[in-house]
C-alpha cells in the first residue's frame, strides 16, 4: 500500500511583488503539471493562496488564469483544493467552488491505507481582527479525528501548531497572522486526541518546516512563487519553483520539496502515534520540588562563598 500525492501551495498568480514573484506563477505551473505527468501521483493537493488579491473582478480573472493552469493535471489524476486568505478576501467559497468545478466544504479521502482530511476551515481574514477558526470548523475536525480508523493526514491552509516565526520575512513581526488565534485548543485538545498515526500538512507561512508536537509531525510547504529565501549570490529575485511530494504507507512518511529551496523528511509512522501522558504540573506544585530548589541555591551560595 502507498499514497503518492504532489503537492503545491501559495501559487500567488498576480503581480510581481517584494519577495513573492506571481509573474512566474503560470510558468512554474507548466512546470509542475510536467511533473505531475512524469511522477503519475494518486492525487495532488492545492494547498490555497492561488492568487494575490487585488479586487473582485482581477481576482475571479486570476483565479480562472490558474484554474487553467490545472486543466492538463486533472487529466492525469484527482486535484483537491483548499482555498487561502488571498482566494477569500475579496471572493466567496461559492465563487471559488465556480471557478475550480468542485465542493470546498471539509472533505475526507480513504486512499492507500490513510485517510486524508481536508480540513477546509475558515481562511478569510476578518479585516482588521484577523483569523478566525469557527466552533463549527474546530468540532468537524475532532469528530473526524474521533472516528479514525486509520492514519490521518490532515490538509490545511493555515498551519496549527503555532511553530515560531523566528526568522520569517512575513511573520517574524506579525506571528498572530500566521496561525488561528484557536492554534493552542487545535493541537492540544484537538489533534492530541487522535488514536491513530497522524500526519500535518499546510501552507500560508512560506517556508518549509517540521514541527512535531505530541508526536505528531506538521509541515509546512514553501510557496511556488516564494523569493525570500533567495540570497543575492543565489539569484534573488527569482521564484524558488517550490513543489512537493509526499510518499505515504504502512510504515514511512517521505516528504521531499524541490526547487530551489529543496526539503526533505523522512519519519517512522508509528511514531506519530504517540502521545503524552497528561502534563506535569507547574514546578512549584511538583511534590518536593521547592525543597530541591533551595538545597541547589543552599549549594550554590555556598560554593560562591568558598571561591
Ligand atoms: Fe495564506
Amino acid at each position: 500500500m502507498n499514497l503518492k500525492i504532489a503537492i503545491v501551495t501559495d501559487i500567488h498568480h498576480g503581480k510581481d511583488a517584494e519577495a513573492k514573484k506571481g509573474g512566474s506563477a503560470l510558468r512554474l505551473m507548466a512546470d509542475f503539471a510536467a511533473f505531475v505527468s512524469q511522477e503519475k501521483p494518486d492525487l495532488v493537493l492545492d494547498l490555497g493562496d492561488r492568487i494575490s488579491d487585488e479586487d473582485p473582478e482581477t481576482d475571479v480573472i486570476l483565479e480562472r488564469e490558474v484554474n487553467a493552469a490545472f486543466e492538463p493535471i486533472r487529466a492525469v489524476c484527482p486535484v483537491h483544493h483548499l482555498c487561502g486568505n488571498h482566494d477569500r478576501d475579496f471572493l466567496s467559497v461559492a465563487q471559488n467552488e465556480e471557478i475550480l468545478g468542485q465542493s470546498l466544504t471539509h472533505q475526507i479521502l480513504d486512499a492507500g491505507g490513510w485517510r486524508i482530511v481536508l480540513w477546509r476551515a475558515d481562511t478569510r481574514i476578518q479585516r482588521p481582527d484577523g483569523f478566525q477558526c469557527p466552533k463549527s470548523d474546530i468540532a468537524w475536525l475532532a469528530n473526524a479525528i474521533a472516528e479514525a480508523d486509520r492514519p490521518l493526514l490532515v490538509a490545511s491552509h493555515v498551519p496549527v501548531s503555532g511553530h515560531s516565526q523566528i526568522g520569517n520575512y512575513y511573520f517574524q513581526r506579525n506571528p498572530g497572522s500566521s496561525t488561528y488565534p484557536q492554534h493552542a485548543e487545535l493541537v492540544r485538545d484537538v489533534l492530541r486526541a487522535s488514536k491513530v498515526p497522524t500526519l500535518c500538512l499546510a501552507g500560508h507561512v512560506h517556508w518549509n518546516t517540521v514541527t512535531t508536537i505530541d508526536g505528531i509531525p506538521h509541515l509546512t510547504q514553501q510557496s511556488l512563487t516564494e523569493s525570500f529565501v533567495m540570497s543575492p549570490e543565489n539569484g534573488a529575485g527569482e521564484a524558488c519553483g517550490a513543489f512537493g511530494l509526499l510518499n505515504l504507507n504502512a510504515e514511512t512518511i517521505d516528504w521531499q520539496v524541490f526547487g530551489a529551496d529543496a526539503f526533505r523528511a523522512v519519519i517512522p509512522v508509528e511514531q506519530t502515534a504517540r502521545r503524552w501522558y497528561r502534563p506535569l504540573a507547574g514546578f512549584d506544585d511538583v511534590p518536593g520540588h521547592i525543597e530541591r530548589i533551595e538545597r541547589i541555591a543552599t549549594f550554590q551560595a555556598q560554593s560562591k562563598a568558598a571561591e
